[in-house]
């Protein structure tokens, strides 16, 4: 992330703001956690087309500790939807992920995403509730997708059933 230049973050917030103009409190929470680890783009030439970043949070749960990778701000352009960019950042992010000593990955999505995830291979949390405080207010996050890495079979258990706080950060 801090191997961004000036333009280039500029040219990601523009994008990113462009596609999540209705979320609100958008523009104070992009782009601020000091645990942003990686950023992810895909350019069509010059033209930014594609971006992921993603997260660390520590997380205590049950007595372990687990180092998980929160993927967040996933956008296509419109345009460019629908041929498989999504699914390549996806990959990506994956490889990231497993070389970078993660347990899991995690991420919150919208429902009409939630297929784009799934069909990537994430598991849907059926129980249990993830809370997450972003931008100072705690919230249950009502879809939780994760990607087990270095899990045991216990452990899927626990964050696929158990109630889970993963604490503060802007994802
Ligand atoms: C979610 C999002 C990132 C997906 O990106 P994408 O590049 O369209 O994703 P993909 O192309 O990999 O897959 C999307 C669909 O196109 C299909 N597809 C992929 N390549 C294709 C091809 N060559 N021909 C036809 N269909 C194709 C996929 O099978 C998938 O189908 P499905 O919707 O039935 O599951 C994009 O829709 C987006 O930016 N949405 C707005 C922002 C957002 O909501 N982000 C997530 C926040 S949680």
């Amino acid at each position: 992330m801090s191997e961004l230049t000036p333009t280039e973050k500029e040219a990601n917030l523009k994008f990113l703001k462009e596609i999540f103009f209705d979320w609100p409190n958008y523009e104070n929470i992009v782009y601020v956690d000091p645990g942003i680890e990686d950023c992810i783009m895909a350019y069509d030439g010059d033209k930014l087309v594609g971006h992921v970043v993603i997260t660390r949070r520590v997380v205590e749960h049950n007595g372990k500790v687990f180092q998980v990778g929160g993927t967040g701000d996933l956008a296509v352009a419109k345009d460019y939807r629908k041929i498989g960019i999504g699914k390549i950042l996806d990959q990506k992010c994956k490889e990231i992920l497993k070389a970078n000593n993660f347990d899991l990955g995690l991420a919150f999505c919208h429902p009409e995403v939630e297929k784009h995830h799934l069909a990537n291979g994430w598991i849907k949390k059926e129980k249990g509730i993830i809370w997450a405080t972003i931008g100072g207010v705690k919230e249950k996050q009502n879809i939780a997708i994760f990607w087990p890495i270095k899990l045991s079979d216990e452990e899927i258990k626990w964050w696929n059933n158990d109630e889970i706080d993963i604490g503060v950060g802007s994802w």
